[in-house]
């Protein structure tokens, strides 16, 4: 199983900035847990960030091209405004996941919309690092279940 982790814009600021907001933990400490779970769960990982949406778009068209079976994601502010990403999520067809820090529910008005959330399997938000960990058990998952039905 060849899983994708993405994180978009500022991401890579998570436990420097609103650690209020998006907790203590830095994206590297985060990354490491889900290796760590990964690892046990027989999933191979592997880890992508960008604070541009093309690259992100690039990345993802790379996946397509890899093969990956399965993307877990977490666009940033991208995920309220972003067509081209979610137009990107779509074309590739791989069965994705959306995930956030934050719990979204709670916060600003223009947080309240997903435009990616349509062409994922499915969100979670509000867990900090472990919103990542709940994604992947999910993905694994919806992969088991698709090996099953072929
Ligand atoms: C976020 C929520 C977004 O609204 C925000 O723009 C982020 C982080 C989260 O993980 O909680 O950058 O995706």
């Amino acid at each position: 199983m060849d899983i994708r982790i993405i994180n978009g814009p500022n991401l890579n600021f998570t436990g420097i900035r609103q650690v209020e907001i998006y907790g203590a933990q830095t994206l590297d400490e985060i990354n490491a847990h889900i290796s760590a779970t990964a690892a046990g769960l027989g999933a191979q990982i592997k880890f992508y960030q960008s604070n541009c949406e093309g690259d992100l778009i690039n990345y993802l068209q790379s996946c397509y091209f890899d093969g990956a079976d399965g993307i877990i994601i977490n666009p940033g502010a991208l995920t309220h405004y972003s067509y081209a990403l979610a137009d990107a999520l779509a074309a590739v067809n791989i069965p994705a996941i959306e995930v956030h820090l934050s719990n979204l529910a709670t916060r600003d008005d223009f947080r309240q919309k997903s435009v990616v959330a349509r062409v994922c399997r499915g969100q979670i938000s509000g867990f900090g690092g472990y919103s990542y960990i709940l994604a992947l058990m999910a993905i694994i998952d919806i992969l088991k279940s698709q090996e099953e039905e072929k």
